[in-house]
């Protein structure tokens, strides 16, 4: 089994889940040193490094230049060779989607589950030698900036900007204006939480510096829009179409407050009920990313040989790359979502769905309470089989 890191609650000795999301989250930056004491280590910088040969893993290196502005920006596959070329300081390489790939790094996101799962983007993770560094620059999302290895000294300033205001002509997004009010240095297994748009700027100290930024997700308002819309024009046929039977005299030549109120009604019947938005973000946020291959890890596996298979067993662990949700029904029904597709459920098969989506890796004692109803049994036969969920022994 690999090492697992611990967030240690309450953090810096006071400040329970509940508090963090009420005082901090999408509000204010929090520094949390020693939030995991000791940090292990999840992945090292060579098998990272390793990764960024991969032309199917995205990965770029960003180099800074002598003097003012001045930035390189390379995009990977490399090759071996390129790190060696490279200079001694002012380096940094990063990798994407570290979590869709190493099953170590996706297991960490447990660590974040008081954040509901679906709003986690992916875990990029950095090395950087002495002063590497990727400028000043704003995200449009959460991250939680997670000191793995060496040291990093972070400015950032206290509010957030909304407006961009990037220095020109450059391969990488930075701020024109930066003027940090707070600095720490990080490290290993300290944490900062920033909300979107605050501008922030990490440098190493020293080499072997790896940061991992787990990374949350917020749609943008087009993409939900684009994709609910899309959804509808989907479900939708030339015969449903806007209706008024109780028209009332009116000038002909005017549109009425009456046919506006009437349009939006339209519009909400078809686009905006509860059943229809759960069923969209269930699927949208549980469709695999296009790099995830989990067919590889699928086990074919009979209802009738998952117990026996599960009693040797340490841990259910969600495939890196597999997404699981839920939406609670009626009484004891939920919509399960898995990578994409929807099964209802209720009863036991319920309950154990939910274990499994509220935990990457589910230790075995909690999955054997169900392993004597046979719809459970079917539910984990066809979660090994299509690679959803894979047995670590
Ligand atoms: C880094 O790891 O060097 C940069 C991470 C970030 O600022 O988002
Ligand atoms: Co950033």
């Amino acid at each position: 089994m690999t090492a697992r890191a611990h967030l240690s609650w309450p953090l810096l000795g006071k400040i329970s889940q509940k508090e963090f999301l009420a005082k901090y989250w999408q509000k204010k930056p929090l520094l949390m040193k020693g939030a995991i004491h000791p940090f292990p280590e999840i992945i090292s910088p060579e098998e990272l490094a390793g990764m960024t040969l991969d032309k199917a893993i995205e990965s770029r290196l960003i180099i800074q230049g002598p003097g003012k502005n001045n930035w390189q920006l390379k995009r990977g596959p490399f090759k071996a060779s390129t790190f060696q070329k490279l200079p001694k300081k002012k380096w940094t390489f990063l990798v994407n989607g570290v979590d869709r790939f190493v099953p170590s790094v996706h297991a960490f996101l447990d660590e974040f589950s008081f954040i509901p799962f679906w709003r986690m983007d992916d875990i990029m993770i950095s090395y950087a030698v002495d002063q590497g560094n990727v400028g000043a620059h704003v995200d449009n999302f959460d991250v939680f900036l997670v000191q793995a290895a060496g040291k990093r000294e972070w400015m950032i300033e206290d509010k957030p900007v909304m407006q961009d205001d990037f220095i020109p002509d450059l391969p990488v997004r930075l701020l024109r204006k930066f003027k940090p009010t707070h600095r720490w240095v990080l490290e290993p297994g300290d944490i900062l939480y920033l909300p979107p748009r605050f501008p922030h700027h990490g440098v190493a100290q020293g080499d072997r510096c790896m940061t991992i930024s787990v990374g949350c997700r917020a749609p943008s308002v087009n993409e939900v829009i684009n994709g609910v819309v899309t959804n509808a024009l989907i479900q939708s046929d030339e015969s449903s179409r806007y209706t008024d039977p109780d028209l009332k005299p009116q000038a002909p030549g005017e549109i009425s407050a009456d046919a506006v109120a009437k349009l939006k009604k339209t519009i909400e019947q078809a686009l905006l009920s509860d059943d229809f938005l759960s069923e969209w973000l269930g699927r949208h946020v549980t469709d695999p990313y296009s790099d995830v291959d989990l067919k590889g890890h699928a086990e074919s596996i009979a209802p009738g040989k998952v117990a026996a298979t599960l009693k040797s067993a340490i841990a259910l662990v969600r495939t890196e790359g597999s997404r699981l949700a839920y939406v609670k029904g009626k009484k004891d029904e939920i919509a399960f979502y898995v990578n994409g597709d929807r099964e209802n459920l209720s009863g036991k098969a319920a309950l154990l769905a939910q274990e499994l989506a509220n935990r990457i890796v589910v230790p075995c004692e909690r999955i054997t309470p169900f392993l004597g109803d046979k719809k459970c049994l079917g539910l984990l036969a066809s979660l090994l089989s299509t690679g959803a969920l894979v047995v670590e022994s």
